[in-house]
């Protein structure tokens, strides 16, 4: 099981008039997961779609929606993603102040908990709630853009966290996220990554997934 890897791409590269379209490439493409960026011009600059738009293309997929919030104070907004359609809800943990309430407002409501962190916070500013996560979203780019080139120190902290995975024996699952494409895929998978998010690469054909 732990050696599975699963492919989880972003909408934010998909044409955002042809979501239906992209929903589908990516469910014939073999991928696991649907990646779902919700941006508020607040945590980072660009906005992208909310809770109307999620819910109304839930329907074209039946994939599991993996919800990435780069949203400030998620705790006001968790719930009303998952009424949209999130089954996986990845908060960052520098955008609130009340990361266990948030996973417990998520697990309550019987879905799956990601905490996401930037490329420059460490692992130890998330070590208390590694006990309690699904997921682990490491950013290899700073968050707010795709097609961005992967930083590569951010690597090492995907690495630290499969070695605590292992140690512990925690059920989290390491999802890595930014600059993913066919030249940094090895690199990402061999440093422990569980869940390989692509935008702009899976977009242009440019990933290849078996
Ligand atoms: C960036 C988003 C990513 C983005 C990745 O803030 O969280 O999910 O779509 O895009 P690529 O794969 O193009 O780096
Ligand atoms: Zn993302």
């Amino acid at each position: 099981m732990k050696n599975q890897k699963y492919l989880s791409p972003s909408l934010l590269s998909a044409d955002f008039g042809d979501l239906k379209g992209a929903l589908k490439l990516v469910e014939e493409k073999g991928s696991t997961y649907v990646h779902v960026d919700v941006m508020d011009g607040h945590f980072v600059p660009q906005v992208t779609y909310g809770q109307p738009v999620i819910s109304s293309i839930r329907k074209y997929s039946n994939l599991p929606f993996d919800v990435h919030l780069m949203v400030e104070k998620p705790e006001t907004s968790i719930e009303s993603y998952i009424e949209a359609g999130a089954d996986l809800v990845t908060f960052h943990i520098e955008a609130t102040a009340h990361a266990d309430r948030c996973i417990q407002l998520i697990h309550e409501k019987g879905k799956k908990a990601g905490i996401a962190i930037c490329p420059a916070t460490p692992v130890s500013a998330i070590k208390e709630l590694l006990p309690f996560v699904d997921l682990v979203l490491v950013m290899t780019v700073n968050p707010g853009w795709g097609g961005q080139k992967l930083i590569p120190y951010t690597l090492k902290k995907v690495k630290e966290l499969a070695d605590i995975q292992k140690e512990m024996d925690y059920n989290f699952l390491i999802s890595v996220d930014g600059g993913v494409n066919q030249d940094t895929l090895k690199d990402v998978v061999d440093a422990g990554t569980d869940i390989v998010v692509s935008g702009s690469s899976f977009f242009r054909g440019n990933l290849e997934w078996k």
